[in-house]
């Protein structure tokens, strides 16, 4: 059984032995290893089940000297460390030669690297003196975890000690930027931090969506809940939907809609919606309901980080005769 913990100082001591310890971050609870340890990196990925080809970002703290892992850092990128560190914005640079284990990298030469914000986890790097690696602690392709208890319940068989942060204020993983183009950046993961702000700091309109398939995130399907999710576009497809099933449907909607049984509204705040999205995943995975429906965003780029996660959580619903659930 996971073993929820409160001391940093245990924390530090069982990642300084090899051992992993889930973290909270302001963004998702990561699964964190001693970077400098190669064994405790394999670890990693051993409990997520994740495949070995996906590299794992270093979580530092935001002062830390950068040269030590990366070889450049583009004129764009302190601005947007001056402005976003610590928090949930992690670059992508162009790895100094033998930095870091291939396993961080997963064989690529180049790094991603955050500086989260929570003050637990700070407090623990500080005590570190030294980075670690974190993959969200979530086993791969399953939602990401934004609670201890959530983390204590996908890795119910082992004996993980996951240090108590309360619950992540972001709630949704960090915006990965590409930052080993002199020119400009290139996001590969949407977040928080929008293509708008970061284009703003970076002074560029070079930045937009890379569309290189490269980091997990991008796989078709993840984040996913157990129960079947369909996501709809349109409203009236949604309420057909429903009305074929509905007390079997789990609905998360952005639309008022009323006398449903399973029933969560987001709000139209993108934060709010980021913040309580997982968290509302859940609740639904772990309700009676048989389905989950979910009510995709308007069509602006403003919500891309939620549409993506909403749409990699289960299929689009295209309309056909039959029920899903026969
Ligand atoms: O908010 C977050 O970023 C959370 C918390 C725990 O910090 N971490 C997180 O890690 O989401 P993970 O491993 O679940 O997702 C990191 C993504 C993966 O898609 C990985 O492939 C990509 O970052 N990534 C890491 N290093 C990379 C590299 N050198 N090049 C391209 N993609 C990279
Ligand atoms: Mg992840």
């Amino acid at each position: 059984m996971p073993n929820i913990i409160q001391d940093i100082e245990l924390a530090c001591d069982l990642i300084k032995q090899g051992q992993l310890v889930a973290i909270p971050t302001e963004t998702v609870y990561g699964l964190a290893a001693d970077a400098a340890q190669d064994e405790a990196i394999a670890k990693v990925f051993q409990q997520k089940g994740r495949p070995q080809t996906h590299p794992v970002i270093l979580h530092i703290s935001p002062d830390w000297d950068l040269s030590q892992w990366v070889e450049y850092v583009p004129d764009y990128a302190q601005r947007l460390i001056e402005r976003f560190w610590p928090g949930p914005l992690t670059l992508i640079f162009k790895m100094k030669p033998g930095a870091v284990s291939l396993r961080v990298t997963g064989g690529q030469d180049t790094i991603a690297i955050r500086a989260p914000s929570h003050p637990i986890t700070l407090a623990l790097l500080e005590q570190l003196s030294r980075p670690v690696v974190a993959p969200s602690a979530n086993p791969f392709g399953k939602i990401s975890p934004t609670t201890a208890q959530h983390v204590a319940e996908s890795f119910k068989d082992s004996a993980l000690a996951i240090l108590e942060g309360g619950r992540c204020e972001v709630g949704i993983e960090s915006t990965i930027v590409l930052a080993t183009n002199l020119q400009g950046p290139k996001i590969l993961r949407a977040g928080v931090i929008s293509e708008q702000e970061i284009a703003e700091v970076a002074a560029t309109q070079e930045c937009y969506l890379h569309e290189e398939v490269r980091a997990p995130g991008h796989l078709s399907q993840h984040y996913q809940p157990k129960k079947p999710l369909f996501s709809f576009q349109k409203l009236v497809q949604l309420h057909n939907f429903i009305k074929s099933n509905p007390d079997e449907v789990y609905v998360l909607s952005f639309s008022h809609l009323e006398g449903l049984p399973y029933h969560y509204q987001f709000s139209d705040d993108v934060q709010q919606v980021a913040f309580e999205l997982y968290y509302q995943l859940r609740v639904a995975d772990d309700s009676n309901a048989k389905c989950i429906a979910v009510e995709l965003p308007p069509n602006q780029s403003y919500w891309r980080a939620i549409t993506e996660r909403i749409i990699k959580a289960g299929q689009v619903y295209i309309e056909s005769s039959g029920s899903p659930l026969d």
